[in-house]
Formats: C-alpha cells, structure tokens, sequence
C-alpha cells in the first residue's frame, strides 16, 4: 500500500493525512474483496524498515493502527471476516498487541474473506524465523537437517496454513518486493500500477483482477502443456 505520504503532498497537505486517507482505502478494499469472494487479502501496513521513519510519523501510524482497529473491528465481524497478523509484534506497545490478540480471537470463527496484517513484518525476518524454528527441531532430533526440503520448511513460514498468494499488488508506480513475502511470493503474478494508495478503489482492484486473468500461470512448465491441461 504505497503513496500515502505523495497523495498528501500533491495536496499540500501532511503526509499523515495521506495514512488517514489510506485508511479509508483499506475499508474500501477489503469490502471489494469481501464482495467478490477472494479468500485471502494481506496488507502490508508497516514494514520493519518502517522503524527508519521520523519518530513523529511512526507515533502517528501507530496511533492510526490502534484507532482504526479499534474502530473497525465490529464492522468486520460483522461481515464475517477472519483477521490475522504476521510480523514481529513484540516491538509494538502492549495497548496495540492486546487489540491484536483481542482482534484474532474474536474472529477467528469466521469463515468469510481472511484479511492478514503484515505489521512489523518483513520477508527476510520471515525465513529467518522459520529456520530458527526449524534449527530448533533438528537440536531437538525430530528433524534430520538431510530430510529438511522445501515442502517442511514451507510449514514454519507465516502463511503456511493458506493457498500461496495468486496476485501481488504495489500501488504508487515502485516495481519492487520492498522485502514483503519473499518466500511466498515464489509463484505469484506482480501486478505494478501508478494509483496512490488514498486513491485505490474496487474499480483499481477489478482491473488487477482482469489482468491477472488474462495471464498463463506456468509454474516451470512450457505454454503447451498448460493449454493442453487446461483443455483436457
Ligand atoms: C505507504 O505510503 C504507507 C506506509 C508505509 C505506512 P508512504 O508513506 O510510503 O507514501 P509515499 O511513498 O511517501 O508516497
Ligand atoms: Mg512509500
């Protein structure tokens, strides 16, 4: 979600009313993918080099963070919504881990659109957190490091338990991974578009939809073999 502080400055306006802003573009978004039944949306809301912001504007993304789910938690219950977070949290003040666990725990029944927060996340720290996991079972001896592949290693990544990621969207014209999930990303379509966050709406999303629709999924094969699957 990329172009918060661009959207505001072409308004003359604090960076930090683009974050309020953007916020309201989340609201949008997730309700269009509610709507049209995609089972998985995850957002990278603050990256760990996030951290390297001025100290003002990480006080006040975090302020925004706390309010907005706070305030939306209801309204996504409501709609069935199961809400999830990936990333370090522990950096984060207990008033903010509390609302997250408290967030989890309430919807973690449902069974409609799950929406996954990436917050003090990063795709390295990710691998890095599995394969300390994963050290962990080989000191353990229940696991031998030769028998290690990337199927099992792929249970200790976050995400393990949903499909990996068909679409990847980047708003704000950047054609880079910034560090989001690098592990899970393996196979995903990149889909790159100049819309500033503040300004995405369902119609941005539809357009992302349609082309990735129009692309052939390989997944290492040749075109013919995928055309001959697909009309078998
Ligand atoms: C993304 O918008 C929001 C967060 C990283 C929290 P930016 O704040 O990066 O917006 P630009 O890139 O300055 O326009
Ligand atoms: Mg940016």
């Amino acid at each position: 979600m990329d172009g918060n502080g661009r959207w505001a400055q072409q308004r003359s306006l604090p960076r930090t009313a683009g974050h309020r802003e953007g916020a309201k573009a989340v609201r949008r978004v997730v309700q269009a993918c509610s709507e049209c039944g995609i089972e998985v949306l995850t957002l990278f809301a603050f990256s760990s080099e996030n951290w390297r912001r001025p100290q003002w504007e990480i006080d006040v993304l975090m302020k925004l963070f706390a309010a907005t789910l706070r305030s939306e938690i209801r309204r996504l219950d409501n709609a069935n919504v199961r809400l999830r977070f990936i990333g370090d949290q522990r950096a984060f003040s207990p008033t903010l881990q509390n609302y997250i666990v408290k967030a989890e725990r309430r919807t973690a029944g449902n069974t409609g659109l799950t929406l996954v927060i990436a917050a003090n996340y990063g795709g390295r720290w990710d691998v890095v957190q599995a394969a300390q996991r994963v050290a962990g079972e080989v000191v353990a001896g229940r696991l031998q490091p030769d028998d290690l592949t990337p199927e099992i290693f792929h249970r200790y990544v976050s995400l393990a338990d949903v499909p990996e990621p068909d679409l990847f969207i980047r708003t704000g014209g950047e054609q880079r991974i910034s560090n989001f999930l690098l592990w899970q990303l393996a196979y995903t379509e990149l889909y790159f578009t100049e819309r500033l966050w503040p300004d995405y709406a369902a119609a941005d999303l539809a357009d992302a939809c349609a082309a990735f629709a129009s692309r052939q999924r390989r997944f290492g094969q040749t075109g013919e073999q995928v055309a001959g699957a697909a009309h078998a």
